[in-house]
């Protein structure tokens, strides 16, 4: 990899410990030059705001270099449906954008069939959205642990869920209709479809986790290349 690129930065401590061994995972905290994008992902930018193009190149800058680390090179990650971005054959991966910083991470899929990552600020949630985002469950758990930040975590984590699942089941998915089974000791947690909608065996085959560092929280969720259905 190119040291002078941005997305080389040192990647926070603990993070690969939040993905299978073997997933590529760059990290960027600086603006990186659009120039960067490849002409398959150049196109989808016309229409967004400065702002908003700038994270996106971050994102992709990031995309790359995860990539490269599982030995794609210069690929592009063009933008599919709804969005989501459409990783070469043979790969999952990733994209997360917060406050000027952006994660990617790619695996091949014989390393997992599916993964998600998420990036927050730290900090509780307004009562509607934690209304929105937490099940009743999770809320009463949140009440008896006397921590209102860990719905932050709880977001973080079903953004992290949904887009591991996306390519799976190709819809939008209700923050009610996974429960997060929360493990602050080990920043781990244990996820549970609540209803007949999702494929309950592959929520429960989820793993992931999260950390907090600098204010920010890192969210991820991965299924297992096998897992067993
Ligand atoms: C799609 C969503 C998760 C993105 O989250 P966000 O906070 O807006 O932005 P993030 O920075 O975390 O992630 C943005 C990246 O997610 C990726 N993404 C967008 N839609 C996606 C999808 N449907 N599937 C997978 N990844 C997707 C993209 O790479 C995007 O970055 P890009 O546009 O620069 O390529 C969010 O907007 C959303 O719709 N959430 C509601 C659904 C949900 O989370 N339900 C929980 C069920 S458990």
């Amino acid at each position: 990899m190119d040291p002078s690129h941005p997305a080389t930065v040192p990647a926070t401590p603990g993070l690969s410990d939040l993905f299978p061994v073997g997933t590529g995972i760059a990290w960027c905290v600086a603006p990186v030059p659009g120039g960067c994008l490849l002409p398959a992902e150049q196109q989808a930018i016309s229409w967004m705001a400065p702002a908003r193009q700038q994270a996106f190149a971050q994102g992709r800058a990031c995309a790359r270099f995860a990539l490269a680390q599982i030995g794609y090179g210069n690929v592009a990650v063009p933008v599919a449906e709804q969005r989501a971005p459409l990783w070469p054959p043979g790969v999952t991966g990733s994209i997360a954008h917060c406050a000027g910083r952006a994660i990617a991470v790619a695996a091949r899929v014989e390393v997992a069939s599916g993964v998600g990552v998420d990036l927050e600020q730290a900090g509780s949630l307004e009562r509607g959205v934690l209304e929105l985002v937490c099940t009743p469950a999770e809320r009463d758990w949140l009440a008896q642990t006397g921590n209102a930040q860990l719905a932050r975590t709880i977001f973080a984590i079903k953004e992290s869920v949904y887009k591991c699942l996306w390519p799976r089941v190709r819809r939008y998915i209700d923050f009610q209709e996974v429960e997060i089974d929360l493990r602050p000791a080990g920043r781990r947690y244990v996820a549970r479809a609540t209803g007949p909608g999702l494929d309950a065996s592959v929520v429960a085959a989820i793993n992931g986790g999260w950390l907090e560092a600098g204010g920010l929280i890192y969210a991820s969720a991965y299924l297992p290349s096998a897992p067993a259905l």
